[in-house]
């Protein structure tokens, strides 16, 4: 819905379905009905007359729920952060490069015995985000319970799932995993949990909770609505686990299973090595607040953060809030200047983690440009061309601004980086199921058997590889040989 003149808005809604009139009905609301009117929102009560009284509650539930001077606000920053620019020196940060000589493979190696330590002591829990609404893949569903394995059409849940199992079996011990969802998405994630029996987890070990959720604003700043009932809300961005997990009690419920340290990623990652003993290593060894990985940006123009130093405070700043010129800037080598891409994999300690949470200040949310299906004004609903709507989230990593210490390690992207973002093209259901083929066909490669590729290097057939047969390239040497015999269909 967008009313250029809110104004007269107020008063139309004003005439037609008086606020004493919603008041003296419903007089537990007073509060927030008046909210709605002093922040010139009214328009949510426009079909009034129309709702049955369920209708009423359910609108009046969503209003109480909203912090209309917090909505005002950010919609002012945003409209205001167009002329800013950011301050400071962006200096590329120092990382733990891929092992290249022995010396380095001698720290890697290391760094994962501490890490094992640290897994077999059970001092680690994993956190997936899955909250986000996944519009740009525009499935209908969440996005983890996608089917994107090359042969048995496993989900994205069901191969997080089977890392798990298989570090549990590895390091002998249990693996708490925490799996924060969206009011959006919440129900179907955990059916499909159920549905699957958990894909062989204890339920016990496997916690959902929930993110917050903001409001969905049009350019003038006014509240958009979906039904004559029902006013748009969006998930309020990663950065809202910080919120969720201390006032959902996940903190404490890590407290109390002896957790130290959080094994952060992203839903969407094919590749994710979870649980990797040897980033967990080196965060330990440092004894790092927060941990990166950082792969290799493949062009200026990746939709990747880049991780970076700003006044000797350790940032990652959004592909969609780095100017032209940082993005394409070369160093003497000729290679992008800033090349660190935030692949969303980290480590966060949980008493750090608590210690930004007391601290009271709430991480900055950032507002992005979307189209969003919505009411007009005549209560039909409009499918918009152009962006008509501004979402706000904030983003986990602005914590990095607390960080004294942290420990960035650099990863190769064709290992460990496969998102799932689109349907088609780039960081697609094709493209991601051919990063696994291709990384399956290293491992076997590697062990000495023949896989044929094509001129890209893309493996030519379908190979895939269980989590729960061989979790590696190492694991999987001790369970085939390279006599094996690739027929262009592969299932282990
Ligand atoms: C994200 C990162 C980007 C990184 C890239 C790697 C942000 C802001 N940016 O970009 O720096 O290089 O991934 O793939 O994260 N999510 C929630 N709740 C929300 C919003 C999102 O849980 O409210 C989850 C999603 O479910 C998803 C992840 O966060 O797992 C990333 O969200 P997405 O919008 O896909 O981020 P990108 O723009 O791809």
């Amino acid at each position: 819905m967008k009313f250029s003149n809110s104004l007269f808005m107020d008063s139309l809604v004003n005439n037609r379905f008086p606020k004493r009139k919603i008041l003296e009905e419903y007089s537990d609301y007073i509060s927030y009905i008046e909210d709605a009117y002093k922040f010139g929102q009214s328009h949510v009560f426009g079909w009034w007359n129309e709702l049955t009284p369920s209708e009423k509650k359910s609108l009046l539930e969503q209003i109480s729920s909203i912090d209309f001077l917090l909505i005002k606000n950010l919609f002012n920053d945003a409209v205001l952060k167009t002329t800013q620019v950011r301050q400071g020196v962006l200096v590329p940060p120092h990382v733990i490069a891929v092992p290249k000589n022995d010396a380095e493979r001698e720290i890697a190696e290391r760094a994962r015995q501490i890490g094992e330590k640290s897994l077999r002591k059970g001092d680690v829990a994993i956190l997936t985000v899955a909250g986000g609404d996944g519009t740009r893949l525009g499935i209908n569903g969440p996005k983890g319970t996608f089917p994107i394995a090359p042969i048995s059409k496993k989900s994205i849940f069901q191969l997080h799932a089977e890392k798990i199992i298989a570090a549990q079996k590895r390091y002998n011990t249990r693996i708490p995993w925490y799996i924060m969802t969206s009011k959006n998405n919440d129900s179907a994630t955990q059916n499909f949990f159920k549905f699957h029996k958990f894909f062989g987890l204890d339920p016990q070990q496997v916690c959902f909770f929930i993110q917050g959720m903001l409001p969905v604003v049009d350019l003038d700043g006014n509240l958009l609505m979906d039904s004559k009932s029902n006013i748009i809300m969006s998930p309020n961005g990663h950065g809202g686990v910080l919120i969720a997990l201390k006032e959902k009690g996940i903190l404490g419920d890590m407290k109390s299973r002896g957790i130290k340290n959080i094994f952060y990623h992203q839903v969407d990652n094919v590749l994710i090595k979870i649980a990797d003993p040897i980033f967990v290593g080196h965060h330990v060894k440092e004894e790092a607040e927060i941990s990166l990985k950082v792969v290799k940006k493949c062009r200026p123009e990746e939709k990747v953060g880049i991780v970076v130093y700003i006044d000797g405070q350790l940032h990652i700043i959004e592909y969609s809030e780095l100017s032209h010129k940082d993005m394409c800037e070369k160093n003497e080598g000729a290679a992008l200047k800033y090349n660190a891409g935030n692949n969303a994999v980290h480590m966060m300690n949980i008493d750090f983690l608590e210690k930004v949470y007391q601290m009271g200040e709430s991480l900055p949310y950032h507002a992005a440009m979307k189209k969003v299906p919505c009411l007009g004004e005549d209560g039909g609903l409009i499918d918009p061309k152009e962006n008509n709507a501004i979402k706000f989230e904030s983003f986990i990593f602005d914590v990095l601004k607390y960080v004294k210490k942290s420990v960035i390690m650099e990863v190769l992207r064709e290992d460990e980086f496969s998102p799932l973002k689109n349907m088609e093209g780039e960081n697609s259901p094709a493209s991601t199921k051919q990063d696994m083929i291709n990384l399956f066909g290293r491992w076997l490669q590697h062990i000495g058997v023949s896989i044929p590729t094509d001129s890209h290097g893309n493996v030519v057939g379908l190979i895939e590889i269980s989590p729960c047969f061989a979790l590696d390239q190492e694991e999987l040497r001790n369970k085939v040989d390279r006599h094996l015999q690739f027929y262009g269909n592969l299932s282990l």
